[in-house]
């Protein structure tokens, strides 16, 4: 249970890529991440190939937490074109799995969406050409206004954002410029900055930059597992977040 002193302490991390092979290998790294936080913060690629069976094995080693769990999925949860059984896997061991939706934990509102990509401030992708670029383009949006619906639920004083792709550039700083355009998408920062939250979690940039911000001075942090274990290979990789709780 959060407490009241300290304010509610958030263990967040992405990109976990759990295989039919991990089992029995992330377990310790969950147990230690329930005794330090009062909920547990999952940003997506949960899964290698979005298979069931990876699925099975992440919501087996999910059985040591005893903290709430809430999670988005990532575009690796897509890959074999089963999502929702990923989904209901998840769900089944207790896992809120947010997409465009919000829930309420020790008193914090929590809106999840994936995100999607398209690309940063005036490098971002237009809607304007071919309908295949329409599409694409026309999906960011959508996981933009799946991501706005989320935020317009909350009405908690204080609030957090999950995602898979990041909705700053600042984030991805240190991935090959190249590939930024498909690591995350300005239109995701939008919703951000008309409802404000606390702070933002992402993933889906192995190799970004742990801390960002959004146009409104909003802390946005990449919590990718590879990262944080290349950043501070002496800790168990999660993000530890505090946030106090005030009075509504
Ligand atoms: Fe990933
Ligand atoms: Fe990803």
């Amino acid at each position: 249970m959060a407490n009241q002193k300290q304010g509610v302490r958030f263990a967040a991390v992405g990109d976990l890529h759990c295989t039919k092979e991990s089992a029995g290998t992330l377990r310790g790294f969950f147990a230690q991440a329930s005794e330090a936080a009062d909920a547990l913060l999952l940003c997506g690629d949960l899964t290698d190939y979005g298979l069931a069976d990876e699925a099975k094995v992440l919501a087996d080693e999910l059985s040591v937490v005893s903290v709430p769990v809430v999670a988005v999925l990532g575009n690796h949860d897509y890959e074999s074109g089963a999502p929702d059984q990923v989904r209901q896997i998840l769900a089944a061991v207790g896992v809120k799995v947010l997409d465009g939706e919000a829930c309420e934990i020790h008193g914090v509102g929590i809106a999840g969406a994936k995100g999607f990509a398209g690309g940063f401030g005036r490098g971002s992708l237009g809607a304007w050409g071919e309908p295949a670029i329409k599409q694409f383009v026309s999906e960011a949006m959508h996981e933009a206004m799946k991501l706005e619906s989320a935020l317009a639920k909350l009405r908690t004083p204080q609030r957090i954002a999950l995602l898979h792709y990041s909705p700053v550039a600042g984030t991805v700083q240190g991935e090959p410029m190249e590939i930024f355009p498909f690591l995350g998408s300005s239109r995701l920062e939008d919703p951000l900055v008309r409802y404000p939250v606390n702070a933002i979690f992402h993933g889906h940039a192995h190799r970004g930059t742990l801390q960002g911000q959004t146009v409104n001075g909003v802390p946005v942090y990449n919590v990718a597992k590879p990262l944080l274990q290349r950043s501070f290979p002496e800790r168990p990789p999660f993000h530890l977040f505090e946030l106090q709780l005030t009075a509504a």
